[in-house]
């Protein structure tokens, strides 16, 4: 029996899980290499693309418990899926173009090599109100991550979290592309990031709990 054969009632209202607030774009928006009116449209077309993909996606070892409709339901596809994601792959071979071109502008170094090592002190940067934002076991705060990302990552790399909790790494990836916003006394404590090159990392972001992921979707 498959877990589609018993009935489960939600135990969540979409309002209680975020999905009324789901990020939507208004106007055309480009995925994949594939252009859609709006954001909705997008959310639709890959929606429908990872119900047919559920059954084999089912085989895997460790997929969670639920029925199709509630996964997909709180599933934002192709970015993040209440289950294992099957677009990690295309999105990797995105980024690894991206990569190329990223080179071509001398805005990332081929040769990249990292010839010391980092440590930072965590203490002084507790107080950020995204570390603040919700209450989760070992939270690490982004601006911390974002420090090790700018001394071990170039631009356009490529991060995996595979025990990402909350979804501070994603956080960190995704300043890093946005430094001009930061507040850089937290960032540049003891690390000179004017030396380093600016500019977005992508993070692929992933947790055993449904808790965690839901406050790691949810901005
Ligand atoms: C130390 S916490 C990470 C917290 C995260 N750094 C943050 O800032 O929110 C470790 C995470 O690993 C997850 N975890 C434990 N075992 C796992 C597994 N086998 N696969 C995926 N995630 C796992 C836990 O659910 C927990 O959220």
């Amino acid at each position: 029996m498959s877990n589609n054969d018993i009935y489960q009632p939600s135990l969540f209202s979409d309002a209680e899980l975020g999905l009324n607030d789901q990020y939507t774009q208004e106007g055309p928006v480009c995925c994949l290499g594939m252009e859609f009116d709006n954001d909705e449209a997008r959310r639709e077309y890959f929606r429908n693309e990872l119900r047919k993909r559920l059954p084999e996606l089912r085989k895997i070892e460790g997929f969670p418990i639920g029925t199709d409709d509630d996964i997909i339901r709180l599933s934002d596809p192709p970015y993040y899926t209440a289950c294992p994601n099957p677009w990690l792959n295309d999105f990797i071979r995105e980024w690894e173009d991206e990569k190329v071109e990223l080179e071509h502008e001398g805005k990332r170094d081929k040769q990249f090599r990292v010839s010391e090592p980092y440590a930072s002190d965590v203490s002084d940067i507790k107080n950020d109100s995204v570390y603040r934002a919700h209450m989760y076991h070992t939270k690490v705060p982004h601006k911390l991550i974002m420090r090790y990302l700018l001394h071990y990552t170039e631009p356009g790399d490529i991060v995996l979290d595979g025990f990402a909790g909350t979804g501070m790494t994603g956080v960190a990836a995704q300043a890093c592309g946005d430094l001009e916003n930061q507040d850089w006394e937290t960032i540049e404590a003891d690390i000179d990031v004017k030396k380093q090159k600016r500019g977005l990392r992508h993070a692929i972001c992933g947790d055993l709990s449904p808790y965690a992921a839901t406050i790691a979707y949810n901005p």
